[in-house]
């Protein structure tokens, strides 16, 4: 026998020990449900892309929250998808309190008060240009959007919106947000902003989900370049100054380092979303029988955890509750 004084195996060797030394773990509170709507009735439909993941008409939408609420799921992020006639230039829909989006916000807040509602603050699912903010030449105009996204916010709040989550990336929009929902006396309406959000190629499935792919062109004037990382931490002190309350990255498997370096850096809850592409991947390869789907997905949750999110979005919630049921 050789003399080691040092034997990390000692801690690995059975099940009890390994769980005594566990520094993190995922349970169904640390997670969101994003959840698809469309409008009619006793309809779903399957996202081709995310297996598993369906667009459902109010009366099913309500369904599933119940299930949801059952198997412990808390918070749900909703977003709709649209008819093309609905769509203009100024996202007109998107403050039309009739409209899919909002009158079925009100409807889950009246069923299920219980349940925390966020809300995408972005215009993409409602703009003919299928941009997230005011198009004009070509152009993406940052301080013309800000009206039209706090328009927006103060509508979700007033149908119910718990959480803000404003995804649309222009410049100022959290501090804007912040003041406008305050002045309309929703100074407790929580704001999750997407602090870091890479244009990235992992949000694919999602534009198929609501039909929002671009029209022109693509995001890059104002999502971020996955090559950077210090852009993050400009971002990052912008949103804690303009008064966020949770800092989000996105995507976020590519993107772990910079969980990280949030986390160290900012003492504000961390979000992961774990964005469609994500989802998908696994899905794909599990379909194939090439990865256990179930194992990859519980790692993947993990490792986000121990990255530093207290928060994850994910496709996943509703299976993982199952399965941990
Ligand atoms: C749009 C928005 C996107 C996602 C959430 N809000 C897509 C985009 O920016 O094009 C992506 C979510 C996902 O891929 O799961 N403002």
């Amino acid at each position: 026998m050789i003399h080691l004084t040092q034997r990390p195996r000692r801690n690995r060797k059975n099940a009890a020990i390994r769980n005594l030394i566990q520094e993190n773990s995922v349970t169904v509170n640390d997670l969101v449900f994003p959840l698809f709507m469309i409008d009619g009735k006793n309809k779903k439909t399957e996202v081709k892309s995310m297996p598993g993941i369906f667009r459902r008409s109010p009366d099913l939408l309500l369904k599933e929250i119940e299930e949801c609420l059952k198997l412990g799921i808390t918070t749900f992020d909703l977003f709709p998808n649209l008819e093309d006639s609905l769509k203009d230039k100024k996202a007109t829909e998107s403050h039309n309190k009739k409209g899919l989006y909002l009158s079925t916000l009100k409807e889950i807040k009246k069923k299920f008060p219980e349940a925390i509602l966020m809300t995408d603050v972005a215009m993409d699912p409602y703009s003919s240009d299928g941009h997230d903010g005011l198009v004009k030449n070509g152009e993406i105009l940052n301080d013309e959007t800000l009206e039209i996204l706090a328009k927006m916010a103060i509508a979700q709040a007033e149908s119910g919106a718990d959480i803000i989550g404003p995804s649309d990336m222009m410049d100022g929009r959290v501090g804007y947000i912040r003041r406008a929902l305050d002045e309309k006396g929703f100074s407790h309406v929580s704001i999750m902003s997407y602090t870091a959000k890479y244009a990235s190629a992992f949000y694919g499935p999602f534009r198929d989900a609501l039909d929002s792919t671009p029209k022109f062109g693509d995001k890059k004037t104002y999502q971020m370049d996955p090559a950077n990382s210090k852009e993050a931490l400009i971002e990052a002190e912008l949103d804690f100054t303009e008064g966020a309350d949770f800092l989000m990255v996105k995507p976020a498997l590519s993107y772990m380092d910079i969980i990280k370096l949030l986390n160290d850096n900012y003492n504000l809850p961390i979000a992961a979303y774990n964005v469609s592409g994500e989802y998908a991947m696994v899905k794909a390869a599990a379909a194939k029988g090439w990865i256990d789907g179930d194992k990859i997905r519980d790692e993947i949750l993990l490792s986000l955890k121990r990255a530093g999110a207290s928060v994850i979005l994910t496709y996943f919630a509703k299976e993982f509750a199952l399965a941990k049921k």
